[in-house]
């Protein structure tokens, strides 16, 4: 990180915790948070069924609050699936986009471009994930392959947009695996991420997040890198002592 770009944190709790659950968590992390100022942004990506509940906890509170995917449909015949206005009427700010666990579910990089552009238009803030696959790390695509999602992501996205976006690397092969990328491989490929993303955002303001098997004990060596902006956190954001300590650590 530099010091001209604010840390993000942002915890997924993917398909986990309810809505009452969530209020017991969202109280707790208040607490450790305190009222006094944070290294970083926060915010938590509960499941949809949790996200009113979440936001009303999180009112008043630096806690920003985002979904895990949204569709790019205004509305319509999508069974199971939710609109940026649906995200927005909950209470919360924006959203995740293309996270590797849908991707494998079947989401395309034509479904993520689309959907980038109705979060933004919706005046949702923006995560955009992006990671490439162990097989892909080991046969030398990464960088092909980050750049590949990337402008097919960004295709439609503005350059006065940068302020509510930011990019999420995430490896796959570290992602619940425990398997931390080290400090140095997630330097190098968010350094990647930045310069394709360069073309259409400032890299200067931009934030690029590492995401995948982070924890407290490794988070400041990853937020010490000049190109890692803060974290999307999966398995240890379920613990508010150990996402607040990640927090605290950026
Ligand atoms: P993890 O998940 O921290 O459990 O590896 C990260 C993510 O998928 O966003």
């Amino acid at each position: 990180m530099t010091a001209a770009r604010r840390p993000l944190v942002a915890g997924n709790w993917k398909m986990n915790k309810t809505g009452v659950e969530a209020r017991e968590y969202i109280a707790r992390l208040r607490a450790h948070l305190g009222e006094t100022a944070l290294p970083a942004d926060v915010a938590i990506c509960p499941p949809f069924t949790a996200l009113e509940a979440t936001a009303r906890a999180a009112s008043g509170s630096p806690i920003r609050v985002l979904a895990q995917a949204v569709h790019e449909a205004a509305k319509g015949a999508h069974t199971g699936e939710i609109s940026a206005a649906m995200i927005t009427a909950a209470g919360a700010d924006g959203c995740l986009v293309g996270h590797s666990e849908r991707r494998a579910a079947g989401e395309t990089d034509d479904q993520v471009a689309a959907r980038v552009r109705a979060a933004l238009d919706a005046g949702l803030q923006v995560i955009l994930c992006c990671g490439e696959s162990l097989e892909q790390r080991e046969a030398g695509e990464t960088e092909s392959w980050l750049t590949g999602q990337l402008t097919s992501a960004l295709a439609g996205v503005r350059p006065d947009e940068v302020g509510a976006f930011a990019i999420a690397y995430e490896p796959i092969w570290a992602i619940g695996t425990g398997r931390t990328a080290t400090p140095e491989i997630a330097q190098a490929a968010c350094a990647h991420v930045r310069a394709v993303a360069s073309a259409t955002l400032d890299g200067d303001v931009l934030r690029v997040l590492y995401g995948g098997s982070v924890t407290p004990e490794t988070a400041g060596d990853l937020m010490a890198q000049p190109d890692i902006d803060g974290s999307l956190v999966g398995g240890a954001s379920l613990d508010p002592d150990a996402f607040a300590a990640i927090v605290r650590a950026s």
